[in-house]
């Protein structure tokens, strides 16, 4: 890899909980960033400014995915792009064109500026939603979901993920954009930024006493860390190429709760499941070798969710219990 030091990156949405990650990174590694975020003298924004490196290597630029100037403006002149920002809803006006018009403008103004490559942040919402799916096949980076029953099922965020990263590819080999895509799964783990996003959400809500049951339902969970640094290892790596699922494991919720009880038993985490007619449904059989093979190493899934409670607790989200006795994980290997 050719040193990075005077390397100029964009990052969209930098201030974001996985892009805040990513820009933390970036900058550790010597890049000089350019983030763009809606409104730079948001207070929510303020922790970029405090990131090692920041002073001297980060430009936080106005920009919204809609004004193709100011996300032209972001990107003239870096070497490369990394498109995380996105709204994250399942309301359908909110989500779809934004999303759409976002990562055409993107990539419009990364062709323009000849960048060398660009990073697009996807999701497995954009794979896996398919009914037709044989349940005995791995998902992997060929499947892709179903937009009719995206639409049936008022999946709007799902939609919004699939029909966006399809028209970023179309639009990427329309005008020859080297692009790579990441589909994270959900993403935990600690928060760099002040307030609570959607996905960290999913676990916070286990822990304040507001989910009284859990679903019967599973999810593939990855850890913010990681996203961020597969994130650099794809723009780092000439050979990667295609799609790359970011996935540590699936489990029911049934897992998810009792891992949160072991290590916080202080909390009102609840141990019934909403449904108790039918059978607990199975996780999905996926493949991260992808991501593996260049060398990625995933945190495993109960560090991702002592991480994330432990954050909270630090930043002031929920209350830290007085007897802090809770057991720690096994150690496990984070890469730094
Ligand atoms: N977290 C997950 O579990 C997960 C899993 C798979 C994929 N992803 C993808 O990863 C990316 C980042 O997600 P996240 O979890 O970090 O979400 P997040 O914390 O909500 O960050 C999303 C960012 O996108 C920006 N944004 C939204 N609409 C915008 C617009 N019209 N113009 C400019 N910026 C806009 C937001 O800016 P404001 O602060 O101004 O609103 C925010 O900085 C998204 O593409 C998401 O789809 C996330």
């Amino acid at each position: 890899m050719p040193s990075v030091l005077g390397k100029l990156v964009c990052v969209t949405g930098a201030g974001g909980f996985i892009a805040s990650w990513l820009v933390k990174l970036l900058l550790e590694k010597g890049y000089t960033v350019r983030g763009t975020v809606r409104n730079p003298d948001d207070p929510k924004n303020s922790h970029l400014r405090e990131l090692e490196g920041a002073k001297e290597r980060l430009i936080l630029c106005r920009a919204d995915l809609n004004d193709y100037g100011s996300i032209r403006e972001a990107i003239n002149g870096c070497d490369g792009v990394f498109h995380t920002a996105s709204p994250v809803t399942d309301d359908p006006e909110q989500m779809v064109e934004p999303a759409v018009n976002g990562a055409k403008n993107v990539i419009r103004a990364a062709a323009e500026a000849k960048v060398c490559r660009l990073v697009l942040t996807s999701s497995i919402g954009a794979v896996y939603m398919d009914p037709n799916r044989d349940p005995e096949q791995a998902v992997d980076e060929s499947c892709w979901s179903d937009l009719e029953f995206c639409k049936n099922t008022k999946n709007w965020y799902c939609y919004g993920k699939a029909v966006s990263e399809q028209a970023a590819w179309d639009m990427a080999n329309e005008l020859g954009v080297d692009m790579v895509v990441i589909n994270p799964v959900l993403v935990l783990g600690p928060l760099l930024q002040p307030t609570v996003n959607a996905s960290v959400l999913h676990i916070l809500k286990y822990l304040t006493g507001s989910a009284k049951t859990y679903a019967n339902s599973i999810q593939g969970y990855v850890h913010v860390k990681d996203v961020a640094l597969a994130q650099i290892l794809l723009f780092e790596t000439p050979s990667a190429s295609g799609r790359y699922l970011c996935v540590e494991s699936v489990i029911h919720r049934a897992e998810v709760v009792e891992v949160l009880a072991k290590f916080f038993p202080e909390y009102p985490i609840p141990t019934k499941c909403s449904d108790e007619k039918n059978p607990r449904k199975k996780p999905y059989k996926f493949s991260n070798q992808k991501l593996r093979e260049l060398g990625l190493e995933f945190t495993p899934v109960k560090q991702c969710l002592y991480d994330t409670v432990k954050s909270l607790q630090e930043k002031g989200h929920i209350p830290i219990p007085k007897q802090n006795d809770e057991p720690e994980p096994e150690p496990v290997h984070i890469q730094s």
